[in-house]
C-alpha cells in the first residue's frame, strides 16, 4: 500500500480540490451525526492553514444524475462551516462557468464548497470529461473520502490521474489503521463478524479466514451456522439456502488454521421487541417457537476470555439484535471489554461499518476504540481484501 501524504506538499495560494465524504446522515432534514464533517476539519484545518484555497467536493446520497433540490449540499456546508468556526462558500454547481468563476475568486484560507457532484450523470460513470472539468478548477487533488473510495466515480478517482494527487489526513488514518489491523498486525488477531447475512459477506469472511488467527461470528449470520451444523434454530432469520457455503467457510478455516467461535448459548425470544419476556438457553436447546435474538451469557464470557490473548481486533458487525433491548446485552458487555483492553494498551481495536458504530455508540465506547473507521460498504470491500479504486489512484 502506497500513496502520498500531505507531508512536504507546497498548497500556499494554490486551489486544492478535496474529495471529502459529505454524504452525512440526515434525519427530519436535519444532520443527525456530525462525524464525517468532524472527521474530515483536521485536513481542511491544515490546508487553510497552509495558504491553500480549498474547494470541497462530495457527493450526497443518491439523486441519479438529476438535480434533487433535498440532495443539495448546501445545508451541508452551512454545517461544516459551524464546524470548521469559518465561512465557508457554497457554489451551484460542481462543474462549468458557475464553479470555475467561485474557485477563481477564492483568497489563500478560503473554503468553497460545491454542490452535489452526483448530480451529473457522468459522475458515476467516471466520464473523463467530466473528471477534466473537475480538474481544471484546481492545481493539486487531496482525496479525504476513503468511505467512497470503493467508488470508481470522476471524483474519487478518475480526477485524480489528471493532478497531482494526495491522501489527505482521514484517508491517511483509515489506511494507517486497516493496514495495522490486518496488512501487518500483532499476532493473534482475531475478527468479530455479525450482521443478519452470510450472504452479504460471503467474499469477506473467506478472505478473514485466511488472514486471521480467530473468527468470532455472532449476529443473525450464526444463525446459519447453527443450523447448517445440525443445531435448531426455532424460528430464528437463517438462510437454508446457505448450509453449504457455511459449512465450506468453516472447512476453509480449519485449513487454514483459523479458530472460529460460534455462540455456545443464546438469548431467546417469541419476538423482537422491546422489553419482551426472553430465556437463555444452550445452543442445542433452542425452543421450536423460540428465536435467537442475541448471543447469551456463557458466549459473552468465553469472548472476553479470549479477549486477553489476542493483541489486534477487527470488529464488523454487532452480536445480536442491539436497537431493541435487552438485546443490546452482548454487545454492550464485549464493546466494554474491547475498551477495557485497548485503554489498557493491550489491543489494538479496529471497528467499522454503520451498525457497528452505532453499536460501539449505544455502549458509550466508540471513543475508546484504537481506530473506528467512518466508513460502511468501503470498510467492508476492505476486509474482503478489494483494491479500492479511489486508494489505487493515489499510489
Ligand atoms: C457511504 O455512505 O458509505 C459512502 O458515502 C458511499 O455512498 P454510496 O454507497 O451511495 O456510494
Amino acid at each position: 500500500m502506497s500513496f502520498r501524504t500531505l507531508d512536504n506538499v507546497d498548497v500556499a495560494g494554490k486551489r486544492v480540490l478535496l474529495r471529502a465524504d459529505l454524504n452525512v446522515p440526515v434525519r427530519d432534514g436535519k444532520i443527525s451525526d456530525l462525524t464525517r464533517i468532524e472527521r474530515l476539519t483536521p485536513t481542511i484545518r491544515e490546508l487553510v492553514g497552509k495558504g491553500g484555497k480549498v474547494i470541497v467536493c462530495s457527493h450526497f446520497d443518491r439523486p441519479r444524475g438529476k438535480r434533487v433540490p433535498e440532495m443539495s449540499l448546501a445545508p451541508i456546508a452551512t454545517a461544516l462551516g459551524e464546524v470548521l468556526g469559518q465561512r465557508v462558500r457554497f457554489a451551484e454547481d460542481c462543474v462549468g462557468v458557475m464553479a470555475e468563476q467561485s474557485s477563481e475568486r477564492l483568497a489563500r484560507g478560503d473554503v468553497l464548497v460545491l454542490e452535489n457532484t452526483r448530480f451529473h450523470p457522468e459522475e458515476e460513470k467516471n466520464e473523463p470529461g467530466f473528471s477534466a472539468a473537475l480538474a481544471k478548477l484546481a492545481d493539486l487533488y487531496v482525496n479525504d473520502a476513503f468511505s467512497a473510495a470503493h467508488r470508481a466515480h470522476a471524483s474519487t478517482e478518475g480526477v485524480a490521474h489528471l493532478l497531482p494527487a494526495y491522501a489527505g489526513r482521514l484517508m491517511q488514518a483509515e489506511l494507517e489503521a486497516l493496514e495495522a489491523a490486518l496488512g501487518t498486525p500483532v499476532r493473534p488477531v482475531a475478527a468479530v463478524v455479525g450482521g443478519a447475512k452470510v450472504s452479504t459477506k460471503l467474499d469477506l469472511l473467506g478472505n478473514l479466514t485466511a488472514k486471521v488467527n480467530a473468527l468470532v461470528i455472532g449476529g443473525a449470520m450464526a444463525n446459519t451456522f447453527l443450523s447448517a451444523q445440525g443445531h435448531p434454530v426455532g424460528l430464528s432469520l437463517q438462510e437454508a439456502e446457505m448450509h453449504a457455503t457455511a459449512l465450506d467457510i468453516l472447512a476453509r478455516a480449519k485449513a487454514a488454521g483459523c479458530e472460529v467461535l460460534l455462540p455456545t448459548d443464546a438469548v431467546v425470544a417469541g419476538e423482537l421487541k422491546p422489553g419482551v419476556a426472553t430465556q437463555t438457553v444452550a445452543i442445542g436447546a433452542v425452543p421450536a417457537d423460540g428465536m435467537i435474538l442475541d448471543v447469551g451469557p456463557a458466549t459473552v464470557d468465553a469472548l472476553i476470555r479470549h479477549l486477553a490473548s489476542w493483541h489486534t481486533l477487527v470488529w464488523n458487525g454487532p452480536l445480536g439484535a442491539f436497537e431493541t433491548p435487552p438485546f443490546d446485552a452482548a454487545t454492550t458487555a464485549f464493546a466494554k471489554a474491547v475498551a477495557d483492553a485497548t485503554g489498557k494498551g493491550a489491543l489494538r481495536s479496529v471497528a467499522g461499518g454503520g451498525d457497528t458504530v452505532s453499536a460501539l455508540r449505544h455502549a458509550g465506547v466508540s471513543d475508546r476504540m484504537s481506530y473506528v473507521s467512518t466508513a460502511g460498504g468501503a470498510f467492508l470491500e476492505w476486509l474482503e481484501g478489494k483494491t479500492l479504486p479511489g486508494v489505487a489512484a493515489l499510489g
